[in-house]
């Protein structure tokens, strides 16, 4: 099943119940949350006070996606603020594995994301052992960003792993993608794909997501 997330990033922060619910009623049900800490990455964003406050407004598939440093710090504070995954960055964590377990230890669907730069390979003895697995397809930090081609091998790498093993996993994408270059992501085996700009700044967000919706159905995963 292909997913499409938008990300609020790009959303308008003056109207945030509205941006929600405008991609809500396009059929949507993910909603990809950016949390950045100024130090994993050089921009801020917000925190769990704030994903509580729009988990009252809305029943969407919460995807907390944490540029955070030592993020095992605030996991208490994210599953309390209405989270329905938690994906940390390999990069931020000095023992990936005990992060994993504290975030299952609540229940929660777990992910691990990693930069352009971190090669595919630190993810293979993760995977049994989580829900998805973020290949990101920018570098993490901004919206509005081109996607970085070179990353799509690391999707094909990945899924092929796991194919070959039977491992359930999903893989989403985030960085870059828009109607244009979704094929490319999901024939590559990414099913989560994570869009922030493309759909928030556009005048008819639902317009984009039919589209993209379209295309990953054009372009399937061939094995
Ligand atoms: C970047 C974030 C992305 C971002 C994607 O660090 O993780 O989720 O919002 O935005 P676009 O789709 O505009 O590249
Ligand atoms: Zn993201």
């Amino acid at each position: 099943m292909i997913y499409i997330a938008p990300s609020l990033l790009s959303a308008d922060f003056s109207t945030l119940n509205t941006e929600i619910k405008r991609v809500r009623d396009a059929g949507v049900k993910y909603l990809h949350l950016d949390v950045m800490d100024g130090a994993f990455v050089p921009n801020i964003t917000f925190g769990p006070d704030l994903i509580s406050c729009i988990r009252k407004c809305s029943d969407m598939f919460f995807d907390v996606h944490l540029m955070i440093k030592r993020p095992e710090r605030y996991i208490d504070r994210f599953v309390k603020a209405g989270a329905d995954s938690i994906t940390v960055h390999y990069e931020a964590c000095e023992n990936p594995m005990s992060v994993i377990n504290l975030i299952r230890s609540y229940e929660m669907q777990v992910g691990v994301a990693i930069s352009p730069n971190t090669p595919v390979e630190h993810l293979y003895p993760l995977v049994e052992y989580i829900d998805l697995a973020l290949i990101m397809t920018v570098e993490p930090g901004f919206g509005g960003q081109s996607m970085i081609p070179e990353a799509l091998d690391k999707v094909r790498a990945l899924k092929k792993y796991v194919s070959e093993r039977g491992i359930q996993l999903d893989i989403e994408v985030d960085g870059g993608i828009k109607p244009e270059n979704i094929g490319l992501v999901t024939s590559a085996g990414a099913n989560i794909i994570v869009a922030g700009s493309a759909i928030f700044k556009a005048k008819k967000p639902r317009s984009v997501i039919q589209a993209m919706k379209e295309s990953a159905a054009q372009n399937p995963y061939k094995g």
